[in-house]
């Protein structure tokens, strides 16, 4: 099993880069933002929940988020591995995901982040809004929360994993082609 975490701040190009991955390794994508807008577009309880947080750029409360992710990965057994997109954000979260995969006799195989410089974030981020239908995208305010969330709650999850020797991380400036290319060098170098 390959389960690969693939972090970095809004807007890094996690999501465009494990659409490219799942082709190329036949590995299940679980976006928890992902999870969370489907939530949001079926109106449930727990799509109304994280659309308050979400729309203001804050995290959704942990119990809630590793719930569903665990529930997300329990309907998918039969898979070659996982990537999680924008899982884990906090500390618990990514001591969560470890004891559940200790449980199934499993670990992260490596965590992946795509540095990205905040100007070029808030560039990206702003020219999707205007399509994307996405609250959190329109406007520069709430992008810069996100990426504040990002500094200041998320980021110590990379060093969690650094402490295990599983961090990598890529430039992730570039052309789409380029980066992908530089993800899948990393890959390769982990012999799975
Ligand atoms: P989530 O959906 O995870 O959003 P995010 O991480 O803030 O960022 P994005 O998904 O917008 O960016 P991305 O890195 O996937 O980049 P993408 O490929 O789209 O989370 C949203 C919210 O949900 C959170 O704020 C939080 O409230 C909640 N949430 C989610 N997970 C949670 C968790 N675990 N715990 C608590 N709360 C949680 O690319 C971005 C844009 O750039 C695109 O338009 C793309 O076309 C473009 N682009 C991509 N690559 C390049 C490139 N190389 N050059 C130029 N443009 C590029
Ligand atoms: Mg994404």
């Amino acid at each position: 099993m390959i389960n690969l975490i693939l972090f970095g701040p809004p807007g890094s190009g996690k999501g465009t880069q494990a659409a490219k991955l799942v082709d190329k390794y036949e590995l299940l994508h679980i976006s928890t933002g992902d999870l969370f807008r489907y939530e949001i577009g079926n109106n449930t309880e727990l799509g109304v929940k994280a659309k308050s947080y979400m729309n203001k750029g804050e995290l959704v409360p942990d119990e809630v988020t590793i719930g569903m992710l665990q529930n997300k990965v329990e309907a998918n057994p039969d898979v070659r591995g996982y990537i999680f997109d924008g899982f884990p954000r906090t500390e618990p979260q990514a001591e969560a995901l470890d004891r559940f995969l200790m449980s199934k006799g499993q670990e992260v195989t490596a965590l992946i982040a795509l540095d990205v410089d905040d100007d070029e974030i808030v560039k990206r981020l702003l020219e999707r809004g205007k399509t994307s239908g996405r609250a959190d995208d329109s406007n520069e305010e709430v992008i810069r929360k996100r990426i504040r969330v990002y500094n200041e709650t998320t980021s110590v999850v990379y060093n969690y994993y650094d402490e295990k020797g599983k961090s990598e991380r890529i430039e992730g400036k570039g052309t789409i082609e380029e980066i992908f290319s530089r993800i899948c060098e990393s890959i390769e170098k982990l012999n799975v």
